[in-house]
C-alpha cells in the first residue's frame, strides 16, 4: 500500500477525515501481520480472532497485546513482514537484559519516517532553510539518524553532530549558529555546564528551539532548560519498536502534551494491571498499533510509558501528557511507587541544587533503602550547606512522595554527566545474594 502520499499537511486533517484514514490503514496493517508473520498469525488465531474481525476501530481492542518479550523471543528478525532484500534499514536499541530489540524499515518505512519527523521539527517551529544541530546519537540508537532524516526532509541543513565530545559541539554551536537543536535534556544540561565553563553564556548562542525526548523529563526541567538557553523547549517522543522519534510531538504555540500522528500510530491506554481500556484522559500505559509500518508491523504494543491520552490541540489528532514515567522505572520503595521525575521535580525547584541526580535502590536486610544523588551549586558547596540541604530535601521527597530516603547532596561535577539518555535509578536489589 503507498503511504506516503498525503502525509504532509495531514496533520491538520478534520477528526472525520483522520477517523477514515485510521480505520483503513489498520485494516491494511492487521492483515499484513497476520499475513506476514507467523508470530502474528499464531498469536490471533490463539486468541480466536482473525483481521476480518476489524470492521470499526473499536474492534481493535478484541486483538492481543504484544509485548517486548516477543520482540527477544523473536529475535533478530523473526518479526520481519518483508523479505530481508526489501530492507533499507536495521536499528536497535540495547535492552538493559540480554539481547538488543531489533527492528527494521523498508525504503518506504524511512520515507513516511523522515516525513513524520519532518512534521514534528515544523511542529516545533523549524522551518526550511533553518540549520540543525543534531547531537542525538548516531548508530543503531534511532535518535541521530532519524533526526537528520526528518531535519532534511523539512528543508533544514543539518549538522550531524552526534553525542559526547562536548567541546567540540560547543565550538561547532558557536562558529556554525544553528537555530534548532535537537538533543536529549539531560545531555541539554551538560551542554549548558560546559558552556558556561568555557566562559560562554548559553543564554547568547544562536540556538531558538530544543527538540528534546529520548528520555522522560519533567516541566521543572523544561523551565531550567529555558531559562539556562533563553530559548523554547518542546517534548518529542517515540520508541523503536513502533518507529522511533516522532510517533508524537509538542506544538510551540502551546506546549501542552505531544501530539500523535494518529494517522500513522494508533494509541490506546490500558490499565497496566488489567490490561483493560481505560476512557481518554485517565492514566495507564500507553500501547500503540503501527498503521503503516511494511517492514515491522506492530500490534498493540505495549510500551510500557505511562501517561493519558487527551483531546486535540492546534491538531486534531489527539494529544498524550508528558510520559509521567516508565513501568520500569517505577521503584517500588517499602510497597510505595516512587518514579524518578517526581524526584526530578523537586530538585529542579530547589535553586541551590543542580539539575544533575540519580537515584540507587538497596536492600541492605529486610528493608528497601532509596539514596537520591544530587549536587550543590558552588556557591552551596561546602559541608555544612550540604548537609542542610540534604536534611530538607529529605523532608519534601517525605511530603510529596511518602517514602523516607537518604539524601547525598555532592560536591559541584559529583554527579556523571550523561551524553545520551540519562540513567535515573541503579536497584542494586536484585543482585543481592547472587
Ligand atoms: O528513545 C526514540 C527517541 C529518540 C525519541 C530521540 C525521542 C527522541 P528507544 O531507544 O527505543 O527510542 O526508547 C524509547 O524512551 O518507550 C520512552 O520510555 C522513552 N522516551 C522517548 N521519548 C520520550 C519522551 C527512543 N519525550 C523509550 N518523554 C520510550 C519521555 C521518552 N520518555
Amino acid at each position: 500500500m503507498n503511504m506516503f502520499a498525503g502525509i504532509n499537511g495531514f496533520e491538520f486533517a478534520s477528526r472525520d477525515e483522520i477517523e477514515a484514514v485510521q480505520l483503513k490503514r489498520m485494516k491494511w496493517s492487521i492483515r499484513h501481520a497476520y499475513d506476514n508473520v507467523p508470530f502474528y498469525k499464531n498469536l490471533f488465531d490463539e486468541n480466536g480472532v482473525h483481521p476480518d474481525d476489524l470492521h470499526t476501530i473499536a474492534d481493535l481492542a478484541k486483538f492481543p497485546f504484544t509485548v517486548k518479550k516477543d520482540l527477544r523471543d523473536n529475535y533478530p528478525f523473526g518479526l520481519f513482514a518483508v523479505p530481508m532484500e526489501k530492507l533499507s534499514r536495521i536499528h536497535a536499541s540495547s535492552g538493559t537484559t540480554g539481547k538488543p530489540t531489533v527492528v527494521g524499515y523498508t525504503a518506504q518505512d524511512i520515507d513516511v519516517w523522515a516525513e513524520v519527523v519532518a512534521r514534528c521539527i515544523r511542529a516545533a517551529g523549524g522551518r526550511a532553510g533553518d540549520m540543525v544541530h543534531v547531537a542525538y546519537g548516531y548508530g543503531l540508537f534511532t535518535g541521530g539518524l532519524c533526526a537528520h532524516y526528518g531535519a532534511e526532509r523539512a528543508g533544514c541543513t543539518v549538522v550531524p553532530a552526534s553525542g559526547g565530545a562536548t567541546e567540540a559541539q560547543i565550538n561547532l554551536i558557536m562558529d556554525f549558529k544553528p537555530r534548532i537543536i535537537m538533543v536529549t535534556p539531560s545531555y541539554m544540561l551538560s551542554l549548558a555546564d560546559s558552556f558556561e565553563k568555557m566562559g560562554i553564556d548559553p543564554r547568547t548562542t544562536s540556538l531558538e528551539i530544543a527538540i528534546h525526548g529520548a528520555e522522560p523529563w519533567t516541566e521543572e526541567m523544561r523551565k531550567e532548560i529555558e531559562r539556562r538557553f533563553d530559548l523554547k523547549a518542546v517534548d518529542i517522543y517515540g520508541l523503536s519498536e513502533v518507529m522511533g522519534p516522532g510517533v508524537g510531538s509538542e506544538f510551540v504555540e502551546t506546549q501542552d502534551g505531544l501530539t500523535i500522528w494518529e494517522d500513522l500510530f494508533y494509541p490506546e491506554i490500558i490499565n497496566p494491571e488489567t490490561g483493560e481500556l481505560v476512557p481518554d484522559g485517565e492514566e495507564g500505559e500507553l500501547v500503540f498499533t503501527s498503521l503503516c509500518k511494511e517492514a515491522f508491523p506492530i500490534i498493540r504494543y505495549r510500551t510500557r510509558d505511562l501517561t493519558k491520552l487527551l483531546p486535540g490541540g492546534l491538531s486534531k489528532m489527539r494529544r498524550i501528557a508528558r510520559i509521567f514515567g516508565r513501568s520500569d522505572d517505577m521503584m517500588i520503595i517499602r510497597g510505595v511507587n516512587v518514579f524518578p521525575t517526581q524526584i526530578e521535580e523537586i530538585i529542579c525547584r530547589d535553586e541551590r541544587l543542580t539539575p544533575h541526580y540519580f537515584c540507587e535502590v538497596r536492600r541492605p536486610k529486610v528493608m528497601d533503602e532509596l539514596t537520591v544523588v544530587v549536587e550543590a551549586k558552588p556557591e552551596f558547596s561546602d559541608d555544612h550547606a550540604r548537609s542542610h540541604i540534604a536534611g530538607e530535601l529529605k523532608g519534601h521527597i517525605k511530603n510529596l512522595c511518602g517514602v523516607s530516603t537518604k539524601v547525598d547532596v555532592r560536591e559541584p561535577g559529583g554527579v556523571p554527566r550523561s551524553s545520551g539518555k540519562a540513567q535515573r535509578v541503579f536497584d542494586f536489589r536484585n543482585l543481592a545474594g547472587k
